[in-house]
């Protein structure tokens, strides 16, 4: 890796910075798609040189009046707002070749939900997107972090790759585990485990993440449904059961990103084990960029936060969980 690619992380919460956001069209360049998931590259200098690890995009309908007549005319409503993604990766790009070392370009990964997802999906390359990033605030570093587990549901591992990269650029060890409900829920192709997590003698899963074994980064699979070479139960009860492999607690970082309840069940261990936590949020959004005040997130002590401008990385430990996930259900 290069040493201009290499993003820091900021120390603490109040060390991110809002960035200068980019406004305006960025060509797909690359598209793959596997199973219910689909991942856009987009050529974006602007966007792939400021964003950081946490940070998300917007992606908007304008300026593809052609494409979607069909869209406007049935269900004009969902086309208004943007959609917010998190950014995958950043990469270069040269002579149509993708290589992860000078970012020109930068990648989102869905799942395909609604409206705004599957007309994204249908998309093909050099086709020009309306997009507005980096927005938000993202993940940060406190000082004597040691290893970083990252703990991911389903397409809520989305922020990581680029938050391992920028970990393991660092110097800090890291540890991916992903749940999902069964295999074919999985937005990767499980490989098998180069480097194992060993509990008593035995891998807690014996796949793993093509990803992120390439970065040298361990990491580990569950399912709900148990299935042959998987951890059976869920990536909280992964997390629960390495934690317990772990003799050394100090300097252990926890960031989470998933599902509300797992991201609340997730807090709820690391905060009793008094380990610092961070949460990638997910609130439906207007405007992304803290005018509309449509993304509020309960803040302990009766206040609120916006999503969009405070977050969506959050330390888990100000999410007020009462409020939050009944105002949800
Ligand atoms: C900061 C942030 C980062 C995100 N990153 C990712 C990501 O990397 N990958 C991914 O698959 N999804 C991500 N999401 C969720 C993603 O934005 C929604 O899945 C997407 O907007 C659904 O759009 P749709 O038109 O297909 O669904 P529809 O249900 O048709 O959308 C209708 C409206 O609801 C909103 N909406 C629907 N579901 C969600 C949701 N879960 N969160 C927020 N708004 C929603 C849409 O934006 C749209 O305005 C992120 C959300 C946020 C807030
Ligand atoms: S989406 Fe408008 S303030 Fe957050």
């Amino acid at each position: 890796m290069s040493i201009s690619s290499v993003q820091f992380l900021p120390r603490s919460p109040e060390q991110r910075v809002l960035p200068n956001v980019f406004f305006g069209t960025a060509r797909i360049v690359a598209k793959e798609r596997y199973r219910e998931f689909c991942r856009l590259t987009f050529r974006s200098p602007e966007i792939a040189q400021r964003v950081k690890p946490g940070q998300f995009v917007n992606l908007y309908f304008e300026g593809l009046e052609n494409e979607l007549r069909f869209e406007r005319s049935s269900l004009p409503m969902l086309t208004i707002l943007p959609r917010p993604f998190s950014v995958l990766k950043t990469l270069t790009l040269r002579k149509g070749e993708i290589k992860s070392e000078a970012p020109k370009a930068f990648s989102v990964l869905f799942d395909i939900r609604g409206t705004g997802t599957s007309w994204l999906a249908q998309l093909t390359a050099d086709v020009p997107v309306k997009v507005a990033g980096p927005l938000g605030k993202g993940f940060w570093l406190p000082e004597g972090t040691k290893t970083a587990v990252l703990v991911a549901g389903g397409i809520g591992i989305a922020p990581f790759p680029f938050l391992a990269e920028t970990l393991k650029a660092q110097g800090i060890e890291v540890i991916l585990l992903l749940g999902a409900q069964t295999k074919d829920k999985l937005p990767f192709d499980p490989v098998r485990a180069e480097f194992p997590i060993i509990k008593n003698g035995k891998p807690l899963s014996y796949w793993s993440i093509d990803e992120f074994e390439s970065m040298g980064v361990r990491s580990a699979i569950a399912l709900d449904k148990s299935e042959e070479g998987f951890f059976a139960g869920t990536v909280v009860q992964l997390f629960e059961t390495w934690l317990s492999t772990q003799k050394e607690r100090e300097g252990i970082v926890v960031y989470g990103c998933g599902p509300k309840p797992m991201l609340k069940a997730l807090s709820e261990i690391a905060l009793a084990n008094k380990l610092h936590c961070q949460l990638s949020l997910e609130e439906r959004m207007g405007c992304g960029i803290g005018i509309c005040f449509g993304c509020p997130i309960p803040i302990k002590g009766n206040s609120y936060k916006l999503c969009c401008f405070d977050g969506p990385v959050f330390d888990a430990s100000e999410v007020d969980w009462e409020r939050y996930i009944s105002r949800n259900s």
